[in-house]
């Protein structure tokens, strides 16, 4: 994807240095993040430098390659299993990230240089299933279609492209008009901040409405259909996504809307039966307690929102039922969320 006029993946691997754009500056700030230990990737998982399912699941790839190297240069074998476990420590709820450290994991007990090579193949493949998410889902567009979506599953929340949103790129590419509600999504605004900024980028014309604006617009008929991300699926169809989303499909259903969710292979999770399995993150309650932007010189600045002393909780996902949703955009096809279907789909090629 293009970012002032130049073409940018959301992360990369060079000399042995994971580069990642730096999602906390958005859209305020545009930097590049060097991380050069896989310790300092993991922190960027863990601080959201890098966040969404298929951008974690790429870091925590590359961090396991490089922890291959780390291990090799200290003299130290035993490091290779203790970064595992910290890198799949980072962000519990986000299968990608496990998906991709066993894969890699796996390559390099053959040799690093297949370390390395896997996490840079995961990388690849994550841009292209997620051009032939975007091309199924298309179908599913009509020019002039007003499409909502929560939280940031874009080409940011990715190596690029994104899930959610890249039926709504390849929508404009292929000539359609497209019209995005973008859902704020509190605490951490990666609607109003990072998926605003992705849509301004590729020129698509959108607006940002608060978290609780949702059943309004989409009981004024001013939405046609809702798409988002996922960040793990259970093998019944259930979705753990960004919280706020249960919500979003309570309301559409009651409105007739229909509901996708868009998802690559390597986030669906066979081992998990059900929504009920799926280990929610909670994350520190600073997230809800303050927020922050720069002041009217630039200057970033931490502001408090809310009372303080009050006790806070900060889910960061929630379980949409597989009921709730009309279909899986994958990138073998659309689906409709149910055990048989998602076993079907791992036999195709
Ligand atoms: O906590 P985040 O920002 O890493 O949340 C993950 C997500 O981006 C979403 O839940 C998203 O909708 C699906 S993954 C691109």
């Amino acid at each position: 994807m293009h970012v002032y006029g130049k073409h940018y993946r959301t992360i990369w691997f060079e000399n042995g240095e994971v580069h990642m754009i730096d999602q906390t500056l958005l859209p305020f700030q545009f930097r590049i993040f060097i991380a050069k230990t896989y310790e300092e990737t993991c922190q960027a998982i863990i601080n959201m430098i890098t966040r969404g399912a298929g951008a974690i699941g790429a870091a925590a790839g590359f961090a396991m390659a490089q922890a291959f190297t780390e291990a090799h240069i200290r003299g130290n074998n035993n490091l290779i299993d203790i970064a595992r476990k910290e890198i799949e420590s980072t962000r519990p709820t986000a299968q990608n990230l496990f998906f991709a450290t066993e894969r890699v994991y796996n390559a390099g007990k053959t040799s690093i240089e297949d370390a390395l090579k896997e996490a840079q193949k995961l990388a690849d493949e994550n841009i292209e299933e997620a051009r032939k998410i975007g091309e199924y889902g298309n179908e599913l567009i009509k020019s002039g279609c007003r499409i909502e979506t929560h939280c940031n599953a874009g080409w940011l929340g990715f190596v690029d492209y994104g899930s959610a949103l890249a039926p709504i790129y390849l929508a404009k590419e292929s000539g359609k008009k497209v019209h995005v509600f973008v859902d704020e999504t509190r605490p951490r605004s990666q609607g109003a901040r990072l998926t605003a900024w992705e849509l301004k980028n590729e020129g698509i014309s959108h607006v940002i409405i608060p978290d609780n604006a949702g059943a309004h617009y989409m009981s004024q008929g001013m939405v046609d259909m809702m798409i988002v991300g996922a960040d793990r699926v259970a093998a019944n169809g259930d979705v753990a996504n960004k919280i706020g989303t249960l919500e979003k499909a309570i309301v559409a259903k009651r409105y007739g809307i229909p509901f996708y969710v868009a998802v690559p292979l390597s986030t669906i999770d066979l081992s998990c039966e059900s929504g009920s399995q799926i280990v929610i993150e909670e994350r520190d309650e600073s997230e809800v307690l303050f927020q922050e932007g720069p002041d009217d010189t630039g200057q970033m600045k931490r502001i408090w929102v809310c009372n303080p002393g009050s006790e806070i909780l900060n889910p960061a996902f929630d379980v949409t039922p597989a009921d709730l949703i009309t279909g899986l955009i994958t990138s073998r096809g659309i689906i409709e969320p149910n055990i048989k279907n998602i076993a079907k789909l791992f036999q195709l090629k």
